[in-house]
């Protein structure tokens, strides 16, 4: 049985203050659930990170970041390094996200790498993949996807690979209220499953936590929830109002 995963991207939004009260208002109203019946996390802007694992102490929500690079330290103006994310309590951290892929322009072979200096330093990496609206229409969804899974994951065993989990997100879902239908998900989710089993082994591909996100709101994460592949939430907009966080936090552990 895989546990549902439940994590909120707060992508560039809250501030110092409303970040640690959105911390806050998300450890009240999941106290009695989060971490037992489900695994809840996270992902504030880097700036908040300390504050935000401050304000959950205790909680049992885990904290992560949005991004990282995949050099240890040294001359990388801006960058910040998977030792620094665990050094103020970081526990996940996105790699590939889709607005990192196709507004900043990263590579798979990027991603890759990220992914790598993630897992080798151990941070769990939340890895995203997920095709666009031209893709979609293209009947590419698969091939976009396989690829991206393909060449995120280059190099790295099933020892390594069992501490990824994996987001799709289809990028025309993500901000614009579109949400996939539960059947659209479960059927890439079930592919990426298929395309795990066939890179690694069958244990893996049955243990692997496979989260979807794009849209999802307290009314439909019920709905991709009940779908068999579906193994949690990544949640941009409705993570930054806690009681709708709460609430799908809630559905999720249903
Ligand atoms: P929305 O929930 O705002 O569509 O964002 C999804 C997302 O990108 C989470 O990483």
């Amino acid at each position: 049985m895989r546990k549902p995963f439940v994590a909120g991207n707060w992508k560039m939004n809250t501030d110092s203050q409303s970040s640690v009260g959105l911390a806050d208002g998300i450890a009240c109203g999941s106290m009695d659930i989060a971490g037992r019946r489900v695994d809840v996390a996270v992902i504030p802007p880097f700036v908040y990170l300390q504050a935000v694992v401050r304000t959950l102490n205790g909680a049992h929500i885990a904290v992560g970041a949005q991004d990282i690079y995949y050099e240890q330290k040294g001359a990388f103006t801006g960058e910040i390094s998977a030792s620094m994310l665990k050094s103020v309590g970081c526990v996940y951290v996105l790699c590939g996200h889709s607005e990192r892929r196709h507004v900043i322009g990263e590579s798979d072979e990027l991603v890759n790498k990220k992914v790598t200096a993630a897992i080798c330093s151990g941070l769990l990496p939340i890895f995203c993949v997920g095709e666009k609206l031209q893709e979609r229409e293209a009947s590419q969804t698969s091939e976009v996807v396989t690829r991206q899974i393909r060449n995120g994951l280059a190099g790295l065993g099933v020892e390594k690979v069992s501490a990824v989990t994996i987001a799709y997100e289809p990028v025309w879902a993500i901000g614009t209220g579109l949400t996939a239908t539960p059947q659209q998900a479960q059927e890439v989710h079930a592919l990426i499953r298929r395309l795990l089993g066939e890179m690694y082994d069958a244990q893996l591909a049955e243990e692997i936590r496979i989260l979807y996100g794009g849209s999802v709101k307290p009314g439909n994460a019920a709905d991709l929830m009940r779908q068999q592949d579906i193994d949690g939430l990544l949640v941009g907009g409705a993570s930054l109002n806690a009681d709708d966080f709460v609430a799908i936090i809630k559905a999720a552990a249903a």
